[in-house]
């Protein structure tokens, strides 16, 4: 149990080598103890981003908007959003554990144990989404650089992303030093999806970690995913 608390919450680093299905094993095994430790720690990805997306959508739109939440989690997003009257909200997370407390919420309609990880979703339809959010998805062996234009295909041209990420990890995370941010700049030249905003706030959780929230919205739905991968394989 302890060393599980430190793989997950407290030693992001020690994730950095495992495989991903490891890695979904050390959040089943925390599940049960997510949501305490990290409202002790003050985290709050999840809440700017809920803001960012209620910021978007008028309230009498809201339980109509169909919202996508990867890396879900035990579902502490989905909770704000349906809080501020979001009511058709799909997570998906390969986590069979963190699955197991986001249902006791009641909170999504659907929930998918998948990977976002690049490949093809085949469950998922192209242009699913009116919206994608993803809090604290970002991170040492969590969502690779390749699961964007993934994200992107399932969300409806002139639909809205909305994800945080502390500005660490663009510096100290391998997988995304020279290549997160270039892949998002590529996919904008591309015409994939189009920066609305990014906003800075100071504290993502422990009081400290400051993050950026990005709202892209999205431009094609025929995204190329290959394509960026193999750009991607060029920059190591
Ligand atoms: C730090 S938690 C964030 C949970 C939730 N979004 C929140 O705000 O509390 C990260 C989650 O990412 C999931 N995860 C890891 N790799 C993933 C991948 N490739 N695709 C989707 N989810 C992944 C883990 O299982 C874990 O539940």
């Amino acid at each position: 149990m302890a060393s599980t608390r430190n793989d997950t919450f407290d030693n992001f680093d020690k994730r950095d080598g495992m495989t991903p299905g490891q890695v979904a094993d050390v959040f089943t095994n925390a599940a049960g103890t997510y949501d305490k430790v990290w409202t002790i720690r003050n985290y709050k990805d999840h809440l700017y981003v809920a803001e960012g997306v209620a910021d978007y959508f008028q309230e009498d739109r809201r339980a109509s908007v169909k919202i996508l939440d990867v890396a879900a989690g035990t579902g502490m997003l989905a909770e704000q959003l349906w809080k501020k009257g979001f009511r058709q909200l799909d997570g998906l997370d390969p986590s069979p554990g963190m699955m197991a407390e986001a249902m006791k919420k009641g909170v999504y309609t659907n929930y998918y144990l998948e990977f976002m990880d690049g490949h093809t979703i085949t469950e998922l339809d192209t242009d699913t989404y009116d919206c994608l959010v993803v809090a604290a998805g970002f991170n040492i062996g969590l969502l690779p650089s390749a699961a964007l234009p993934e994200m992107v295909r399932l969300v409806k041209p002139g639909g809205v992303m909305c994800f945080g990420i502390p500005d660490a990890r663009f510096t100290e995370v391998k997988e995304y030093i020279n290549r997160l941010e270039p892949l998002m700049q590529w996919m904008e030249q591309d015409g994939a999806w189009q920066l609305l905003d990014k906003k800075h706030f100071e504290d993502f959780y422990d009081d400290a970690n400051p993050g950026l929230v990005f709202r892209y919205i999205v431009r094609a739905s025929d995204i190329d995913g290959k394509q960026y991968i193999e750009k991607l394989c060029h920059t190591h």
